[in-house]
């Protein structure tokens, strides 16, 4: 029967991440410095307010966008840490984590044959939803120009059938961030052009220079930015499933529609989790920020010393270190690597073509594990050397 499958679904590919976790799973005793989520338990305030709603009985659907006073909370939260006004009674939705955010921005977004400019490389998660809706991801080249997207290249990768271009900065895989003059000039470029911009700024709490400011905040952006963010990381719940998606009202409206129909609302255990952490766990993520940092350090140091190439990380917890003077594709590096060694990293590849010849390496990794981790990338430098 599979032949009778949507032929969009069956062209979609499992991503990257988990084809490289089966492999690692053969190696059990392997150090695993290939995490996308933060090693740190989720804050105890945060739990017990979600054992409370159960006790209480907050067990029953909520609003389609989300608990009215969670909706308050989390608009007061992005006003006051970056400066974005959102009215809670239609502005924002509580989604299933920011995955659910990215499915239900695009799905709204697109139709049949449209574009979408992804600067890369990206996170695996934007390109199958893309698919799936018969529009086409188109892939902006950011690795001669630090990671960084300019309006000169999306200048060059526009087209008529362009109806998007996704933000995802502090970025997964490379950690690096815009600055203000960037962002500047990209929201100078942007405001003028008739696309939407979907800013994934889930790693917002987690950037180790200066504050995270969003795209949205320049003049002229709001009415055409979708802002997702969420408590995935900056809280540590990334099992909890809670995202954040704001955007002005003649637009969320729509969106809404699909939400609803999709997931009827979010957890509502979870959602009274949220609800603590953004009004009393505002800035849980600075210990966790701080002690990244502290690794970020740590690893900067060491990989340099091994000679290697990489751009400055500020943002997120990972390191994307070129591979390319080893003449190996990044899968088999990586697994070269994993065999030898014993520690696994993401092959580049798993984040768009443009990330083959890199690897990804998480520091959300205990500082313990990661000077193994070190120890062991080190020799076996050493012996391709
Ligand atoms: C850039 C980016 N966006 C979105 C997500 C998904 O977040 P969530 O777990 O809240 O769905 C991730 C997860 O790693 C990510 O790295």
């Amino acid at each position: 029967m599979e032949h009778l499958l949507n032929s969009r679904a069956r062209s979609i590919q499992i991503s990257g991440i988990r084809k490289f976790f089966n492999e690692v799973a053969k190696y059990p005793n392997a150090i695993s410095l290939t995490l996308g989520q933060p090693d740190f338990p989720t804050p105890i305030h945060v739990k017990e307010a979600a054992i409370q709603a159960i006790h209480n009985n907050q067990t029953v659907y909520s609003h389609n966008a989300g608990y009215e006073d969670l909706r308050k909370a989390a608009c007061t939260y992005v006003f006051e840490k970056y400066d974005l006004q959102y009215d809670f009674a239609d502005e924002v939705i509580v989604t299933t984590g920011a995955s659910e955010a990215i499915d239900i921005s695009l799905r709204a977004i697109l139709s049949e044959g449209d574009e979408v400019l992804l600067p890369s490389p990206v996170y695996p998660g934007y390109e199958p939803v893309i698919t799936l809706c018969g529009a086409k991801p188109l892939y902006i080249d950011t690795t001669s120009t630090g990671f960084k997207v300019t309006p000169e290249q999306i200048e060059q990768s526009i087209t008529n059938k362009t109806k998007a271009i996704i933000l995802p900065f502090p970025s997964n895989p490379t950690g690096v961030v815009l600055e203000d003059a960037e962002l500047t000039r990209l929201a100078d470029y942007l405001c003028k052009k008739d696309i939407f911009v979907l800013s994934d700024e889930i790693y917002s709490e987690l950037r180790y220079n200066g504050v995270h400011r969003s795209i949205a905040s320049f003049e002229g952006m709001r009415e055409k930015t979708f802002v997702i963010n969420g408590l995935s990381k900056s809280h540590s719940m990334t099992g909890w499933r809670i995202g954040l998606l704001f955007a002005p009202k003649e637009i969320l409206q729509h969106v809404l529609k699909i939400h609803q129909y999709n997931v009827t609302c979010a957890s509502t255990i979870s959602q009274a989790a949220a609800l603590e952490a953004l009004v009393n766990g505002k800035d849980d993520a600075l210990p966790m920020a701080r002690e990244y940092k502290r690794r970020l350090d740590y690893c900067y140091d060491r990989l340099q010393k091994m000679g290697l190439k990489f751009e400055k990380p500020n943002g997120a917890f990972y390191l994307f270190i070129s591979i390319k003077q080893f003449g190996l594709t990044s899968y088999d590096f990586s697994l070269k690597l994993l065999k030898q060694e014993g520690v696994a990293v993401v092959p580049g590849d798993a984040f768009s073509s443009l990330g083959e010849g890199y690897i990804r390496i998480s520091y959300a990794a205990s500082l313990s594990q990661l000077e193994i981790g070190m120890n062991k990338i080190e020799s076996f430098i050493k012996s391709m050397t």
